[in-house]
């Protein structure tokens, strides 16, 4: 890479592959200065199903995004999402350590790891420990402990692991296009960078990403990441749904989502005709926007039910007041905000990117919310290094050095 003042984030999703390079000044702002994207082949609900397709997606998207910022990409910040992702809060205390009583960084580590060392099956591989909130002695909700006089230093993390088989996956397509890890990043916790404000993450906000085969949700209150949950479903399905509805090829059937498309049915005018393509052959047909309309809304009505079963599991008690955000490519949707709202019944708005100070007019919507967060997330954490400097095994032992970073 040409310099610390520029990194590159890669957001593998399933239906592109987005990559975007920043550059920052000295001052802290973030400048777009290039991008890639490429259509993604080989992945199937976030996990890789075909190696070589997923490689070739990669460093198309990459080369691209190189090209156009004039330098060259050796490394990235990238996402990583799916089904396979669990997550856990988890408690750890320790006994202060220096004889003063006052509370110093490395304490604050060590309870952290205390919190990490719970039991996770073997398969599983820890991405993320996220304190959450700390107690010293009998004084709950402390926000930082260093410095603070006390005996006993508790915290509760939240954890989040993903299938170590997945994520080797992940690290194999990295290392066969050249390319070293800085960071892998829950997409959540990514996407919660350019999307939340610190006040929302404070009074308590549900942040919901429809991408194309995933619905990813998570949950934040009192400044932390409470809860993560996915839902196995997403755009791909509305435009199956439309494809066999309308009985159109699946093609045609996504670009009558994107142009005509709406979530709510009621708001489409019944007498607005458009035209639907025939499959095999079959003559083209004239049917109403409302009837494609009514396609859509059970769809994404189930897709948002979910999420409320997914926040109710959680057993966090009431919806967090902040309302909930939404984004990824099908909170474009027209009517989605307003269907959510009747679902989640609180206030709902559509995620718009922040923390980014230049972006190009078409990078600034919803479906580039994760790359741009991965970005502001790379830039705001030191990289730990991996692929053709360092192993899987050296990957998981720098894990130690970051675990203390805080969102
Ligand atoms: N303007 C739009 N109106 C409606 N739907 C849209 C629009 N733009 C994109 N979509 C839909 O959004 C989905 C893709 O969203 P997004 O780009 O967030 O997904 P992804 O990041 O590739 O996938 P995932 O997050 O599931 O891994 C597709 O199903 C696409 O049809
Ligand atoms: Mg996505």
């Amino acid at each position: 890479m040409a310099g610390e003042n520029i990194i590159a984030a890669l957001d593998i999703g399933t239906t592109k592959v987005a990559t975007v390079v920043g550059e920052v000044d000295d001052d802290g702002r973030i400048y777009v200065i290039g991008h890639g994207l490429a259509p993604a082949e080989g992945l199937r609900r976030g996990v890789v199903v075909d190696m070589e397709k997923t490689v070739k997606s990669i460093k198309k998207s990459v080369e691209d995004a190189a090209m156009v910022a004039g330098v060259e990409i050796d490394s990235v910040t990238v996402g990583i999402a799916g089904e396979h992702i669990r997550s856990i809060n988890s408690h750890g205390v320790i006994a202060v350590s220096r004889t003063d009583n006052e509370i110093t960084a490395a304490d604050v580590k060590k309870a952290i790891e205390a919190a990490s060392t719970v039991a996770i099956p073997v398969d599983r591989e820890i991405i993320h420990v996220i304190p959450q909130e700390y107690s010293v002695d009998d004084q709950s909700g402390v926000r930082d402990p260093v410095g603070m006089s006390g005996v006993r230093l508790e915290v509760e993390a939240h954890i989040v692991t993903a299938s170590i088989t997945t994520a080797k996956n992940l690290y194999r397509a990295l290392e066969r296009c050249n390319l070293d890890v800085d960071h892998i990043v829950l997409e959540s916790l990514a996407v919660s960078q350019a999307l939340l404000s610190e006040s929302e993450m404070e009074t308590g906000v549900v942040l919901v990403d429809i991408g194309g085969d995933l619905a990813n949700v998570s949950v934040f209150y009192d400044s932390a990441i409470r809860h993560t949950a996915v839902v196995s479903l997403g755009g791909k399905n509305v435009t199956n749904d439309i494809a066999i509805g309308l009985r159109t090829p699946v093609d045609q059937a996504e670009t009558l989502k994107l142009n005509y498309g709406a979530a709510l049915a009621s708001m489409v005018d019944p007498e607005e005709m458009i035209t639907v393509p025939g499959a095999a052959g079959r003559a083209a047909k004239e049917v109403s926007r409302n009837v494609l309309a009514s396609i859509i809304e059970p769809r994404m009505e189930e897709v948002l039910s979910l999420v409320v079963r997914e926040i109710k599991k959680a057993g966090l008690g009431e919806i967090p007041t902040g309302g909930l955000v939404l984004t990824g490519g099908c909170s474009l949707l027209p009517g989605t905000v307003e269907l959510a709202e009747q679902i989640f019944d609180m206030p709902v708005r559509c995620g718009r990117i922040m923390g980014i100070e230049s972006t190009p007019d078409e990078l600034n919507d919803n479906r580039f919310a994760t790359a741009h967060g991965l970005l502001i997330y790379g830039f705001h954490h030191e990289p730990v290094r991996t692929g053709k400097n360092g192993s899987m095994r050296s990957f998981l032992k720098k894990f130690e050095n970051w675990i203390t970073k805080k969102l």
